[in-house]
């Protein structure tokens, strides 16, 4: 649905300096897909979906919707943004004052180019307002709802021109810790119900995690890897996407001997000998960093069955109590290891624990000079 190809936007600052905030951006849409741009603040998200809007203008690189183009630099295309049909909801939305919830989500219609009837105008307001759960509130003033209502209005304008395209940029990010994590599933709910072809720009990773078909992490202006949110959790290409989704623990190691026949090897690390799998080419002493997750670093007080390949010595170091969760940091050797586990585990801090953990469980990222600054 939405094809955009080499992307390169770039700004002059007010020294002159040109910042390459876009740089090579690639991806497909597929229709009523919900696709996320995910990275740090300052990778390039927003000026990736400003760039697909049309309020920036290209370097170079083509954006296609249905296989017409929106902008080309080949071509010579570019279409304005209010010629484009899009809708978009920015992190800084304005609920206007002095106005109802009805006249709010109706603006767009009395003000566009296109003249819709009273009748029409009502049809179509009331019906978007249904969508997001605020047909009940459509005589209030806009000023009188709550933060998570006034975001969900802002969605209805947004939708109210039926775009073919919505475009969100952080969205959520005014709310509260509480509301924002109850309107991600709403926005979640809003997007599959209407099926809707969706950009969305967040820095949070657990909001992409929850909310996407697809995530592609940017950094500098690049996008470093894309795929389902299981891929990128599980299957992080890079140092720089293991660290920004999700919490892992990193342990250097050099490779001791491979066994591609049965995809895996064996590594020597900071805490000692590890069996991890093998998914790409290494060779023996080439230096790597083998990382697992929190939740995969199993504990135990009893030396386990010692039919466990990965099993490690290590003491507790510190815990700490997060009500769902207890966060263990076991050092072994000088390496302390984040552990994440049922709050059950009542190990005392300085005393003996053993883990545990299971060879598939570790994901192995070949050593990048590239990924250090
Ligand atoms: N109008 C602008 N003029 C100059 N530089 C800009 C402008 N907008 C953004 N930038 C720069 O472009 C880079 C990418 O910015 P942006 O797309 O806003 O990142 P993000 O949305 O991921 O935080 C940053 O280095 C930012 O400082
Ligand atoms: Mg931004």
């Amino acid at each position: 649905m939405l094809n955009v190809q080499g992307l390169f936007t770039e700004y002059v600052s007010d020294k002159g300096v040109v910042v390459k905030a876009a740089q090579d951006v690639t991806f497909e849409v597929p229709q009523g897909k919900l696709f996320t741009l995910l990275g740090p603040s300052g990778c390039g998200k927003t000026t990736t979906l400003r760039s697909i809007a049309g309020l920036e203008k290209p370097v170079s690189g083509s954006i296609e919707v249905n296989g017409k183009p929106v902008y080309s630099s080949a071509d010579k295309v570019f279409v304005p943004p209010n010629k484009r049909g899009f809708g978009m909801v920015f992190q800084s939305y304005a609920i206007w004052p002095h106005m109802t919830v009805f006249q709010n989500a109706s603006f767009p219609l009395e003000v566009g180019n296109k003249k819709y009837s009273t009748q029409e105008i009502r049809q179509r307001v009331m019906r978007v307002l249904e969508s997001v759960e605020l047909d009940a509130y459509h005589e209030r003033d806009a000023t009188r709802l709550s933060g998570g209502q006034q975001q969900r209005l802002a969605l209805a304008r947004a939708l109210v021109m039926e775009p073919q395209l919505l475009l969100l940029d952080e969205p959520l990010s005014n709310l509260d810790s509480k509301l924002r994590e109850k309107m991600r599933f709403e926005l979640k709910k809003i997007q599959r119900e209407l099926g809707i072809t969706t950009i969305y720009v967040t820095h949070d990773q657990s909001e992409a995690l929850a909310l996407s078909h697809e995530i592609a992490v940017m950094r500098n202006g690049r996008i470093m890897q894309m795929g389902t949110p299981r891929d990128i959790y599980e299957r992080p290409n890079s140092e720089f996407v293991a660290d920004f989704v999700g919490t892992i623990n990193f342990v250097q190691a050099t490779v001791r001997s491979t066994d591609p026949d049965q995809n895996r090897m064996v590594v020597d690390s900071e805490i000692g000998v590890v069996q991890v799998p093998m998914n790409e080419a290494f060779h023996v002493g080439e230096k790597v960093q083998v990382c697992v997750r929190p939740e995969d670093v199993h504990l135990s007080d009893e030396n386990p069955p010692d039919t466990h390949t990965n099993h490690y010595l290590g003491s507790v170091f510190a815990k700490i109590f997060l009500g769902d969760v207890l966060d263990f940091q076991v050092k072994v050797n000088d390496k302390v290891m984040l552990a994440r586990v049922h709050p059950s585990q009542k190990t005392p801090v300085g005393a003996p624990i053993h883990i545990v953990l299971d060879p598939s469980d570790w994901i192995v990222i070949k050593a990048q000079a590239s990924d250090k600054h």
